[in-house]
C-alpha cells in the first residue's frame, strides 16, 4: 500500500511542478514498483492522473485559463485516436526517435524564452487584452483546438509523454506565462486522461478501485506539495525545469528506441476483450493440445525414461503441434502454438504481445488473481487479429525436465544441455505459471468477440 502512495505522490508532484507531462512516470511505476498488470496500470495511472490533474488545476485555480485549457484539452480528446492509429504504422525506432528530437527542440526554446511576449511565431498567438486575460474570439478559439489536436496526434503518435507538449502548445497559441501554462495544462490533461479511461473501460469493465484509491491519495498530497513548490519558484526557474526535465525524457525515450523491441508500442494497441463464445472455442482447441502433448509424453516417459521423451519431445511436440492445428484449421482457427514465460525450443519463441499478455499473466497469477487465472481473448486492432491465451501451470509431473538443480538429473541436463544450448525453461516449480498454449482464430466476422 505505502509503494502505491509513494508513486501517486511522485506523480502528483511531477504534475504540479511540470504540468501535463507529470503523468509519463504513472505507467512505469505502476507496472514496476506496484506490480500491477499492464491493463490495471494504464486504467489506474488514467483515473489517478486525470483527478490528481484536477484536483492540481483547483488549487492552483487563480492561474487557470479554463476555457483554454479545456478547448486545448477537447482538441486533444480529438487528435489523440488519430495518432494512436498513426504511430501503429510506423516504425518504433523510428517515432521514438523523432519524439527525442522534438523534446531536445522545445528544451531548448524553453530554455532561452525569457519572456512569454516573445514568442517567435506571435501571428499564431491569440491577442490578449490589457489585464491579460485573452481575447476569445472565433479565431483564437480554433487556434486552440487546432493545437490541442496537433497534441493529440503527436501524443497518439508518441504514446506516454505527448502530456509533455501540452505546456509549449498553450505558451505557444496564448502566450500565457509560464506558471499559467503549467496550471492550465493540467485541465487539458484531466479531459484526455478522462476520456481514454472511459474508452478502456468501455472495451473492458473492470478496474481496481482499492489501488486507484491509495494511488490518488498519493498523487493529491504530491499535487498539494508540487503546487507549493511551484509557487515559490519562479516563472524562469519554472521553464528551466521544465527544459530540463524534457532533456531527461528525451534522452530516456532514445535510449530506449535504440535497444526496446516493439512490445511497449503494442502495449497501447492491444486490447483484452470478453467475449464467452472465443473463450470456450480457445479453451477448448488449447485442451486439445494439451491433451494430445500429454499423452505423447506420458507414453514416451513410460516407453524411454525422462531421457529418452526428451528426445521424443523434441520432434513430436512440434509435429503434434501442427496436426492438431491443422485438424482445428477446419474450426475458424488459423494457428496453435505453445510459448513459455521462459523459453526451451527457440521455435516457440514469443512475439511482442505474447510477452505483453505473458507479463500481465505472470503479474497476476503472482497476487493470485482468480479472475485472471482463466484464458484472455485478446484483439489486435493493427492487423485485425483475435487471439486466445490459455495460462499453462506447472505440474510435479514437469519438475524432471522443467524443475531446479534438484529435480533434474545429470544424464537429463547432459541432453537438455546438447538440444537446447539456450535453454531457459528450468527452476519452475509446481503452480508456477509455466507459459500459455495461444489460438489465433481465422480473420473475419466470426472471430469478432
Ligand atoms: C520429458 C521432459 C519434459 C517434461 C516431463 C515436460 N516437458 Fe515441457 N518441454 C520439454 C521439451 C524438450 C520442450 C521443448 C520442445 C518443444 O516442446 O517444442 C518443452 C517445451 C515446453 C513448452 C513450450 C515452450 C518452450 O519453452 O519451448 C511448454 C509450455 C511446456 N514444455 C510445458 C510443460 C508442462 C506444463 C509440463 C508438465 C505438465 C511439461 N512441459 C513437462 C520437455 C518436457
Amino acid at each position: 500500500m505505502i509503494e502505491i502512495i509513494l508513486s501517486g505522490s511522485l506523480v502528483g508532484l511531477s504534475l504540479g511542478l511540470t504540468g501535463g507531462g507529470g503523468s509519463i512516470l504513472a505507467v512505469p511505476l505502476l507496472l514496476g514498483v506496484v506490480g500491477l498488470g499492464l491493463r490495471d496500470a494504464v486504467t489506474v495511472s488514467l483515473a489517478g492522473v486525470g483527478l490528481t490533474a484536477l484536483y492540481g488545476a483547483l488549487l492552483q485555480r487563480h492561474q487557470v485559463r479554463w476555457g483554454a485549457g479545456a478547448l486545448l484539452g477537447l482538441g486533444g480528446v480529438a487528435g489523440a485516436p488519430l495518432g494512436a492509429s498513426l504511430g501503429a504504422s510506423w516504425p518504433e525506432s523510428l517515432t521514438l526517435g523523432l519524439f527525442a528530437l522534438l523534446m531536445l527542440f522545445i528544451a531548448w526554446k524553453m530554455w532561452g524564452g525569457t519572456n512569454s511576449s516573445e514568442v517567435p511565431l506571435s501571428f499564431l498567438t491569440c491577442r490578449a487584452d490589457s489585464a491579460g486575460q485573452l481575447n476569445f474570439q472565433w479565431s483564437c478559439a480554433g487556434k486552440l483546438v487546432a493545437a490541442g489536436a496537433l497534441t493529440g496526434v503527436l501524443s497518439g503518435i508518441f504514446g506516454v509523454g505527448g502530456g509533455f507538449l501540452v505546456v509549449p502548445a498553450l505558451v505557444l497559441v496564448t502566450a500565457m506565462p509560464m506558471p499559467a501554462a503549467l496550471a492550465t495544462s493540467l485541465i487539458g490533461i484531466f479531459l484526455i486522461s478522462g476520456a481514454a479511461l472511459v474508452a478502456n473501460l468501455v472495451a473492458l469493465p473492470t478496474f481496481p478501485t482499492d489501488t486507484a484509491g491509495w494511488f490518488l491519495l498519493g498523487g493529491a498530497v504530491g499535487m498539494t506539495g508540487g503546487s507549493w513548490g511551484k509557487s515559490l519558484l519562479s516563472p524562469a526557474l519554472l521553464r528551466r525545469i521544465f527544459a530540463v526535465t524534457l532533456v531527461f525524457v528525451a534522452l530516456w525515450v532514445a535510449v530506449r528506441s535504440w535497444n526496446q523491441p516493439a512490445t511497449e508500442r503494442e502495449s497501447l494497441s492491444i486490447e483484452f476483450r470478453q467475449s464467452e463464445r472465443l473463450e470456450t472455442q480457445g479453451r477448448e482447441a488449447a485442451q486439445m493440445l494439451f491433451r494430445h502433448l500429454m499423452n505423447r509424453l506420458e507414453q514416451a516417459m513410460a516407453d524411454g525414461g525422462v531421457v529418452g521423451a526428451m528426445n521424443i519431445c523434441q520432434s513430436d511436440a512440434q509435429t503434434l503441434t501442427g496436426q492438431t492445428a491443422e485438424a482445428l484449421n477446419e474450426k475458424g482457427i488459423a494457428s496453435i502454438r505453445r510459448i513459455g514465460l521462459r523459453t526451451r525450443n527457440p521455435k516457440n519463441a514469443q512475439d511482442g504481445i505474447d510477452a505483453l499478455v505473458l507479463r500481465v499473466f505472470s503479474k497476476n497469477w503472482k497476487r493470485g488473481d482468480a479472475s485472471s487465472l482463466a484464458g484472455q481473448v485478446v484483439f489486435l486492432p493493427q492487423t485485425g487479429e483475435t487471439r486466445y491465451y490459455h495460462p499453462v501451470p506447472v505440474a510435479a509431473s514437469c519438475l524432471a525436465c522443467h524443475g531446479s538443480n534438484s529435480d533434474i538429473t545429470p544424464d537429463v541436463a547432459h541432453v537438455l544441455a546438447e538440444l537446447y544450448p539456450e535453454d531457459q525453461a528450468v527452476n519452475f516449480a509446481p503452480g508456477d505459471l509455466r507459459g500459455a498454449i495461444v489460438v489465433t482464430f481465422e480473420p473475419g466476422p466470426s472471430s469478432e468477440p
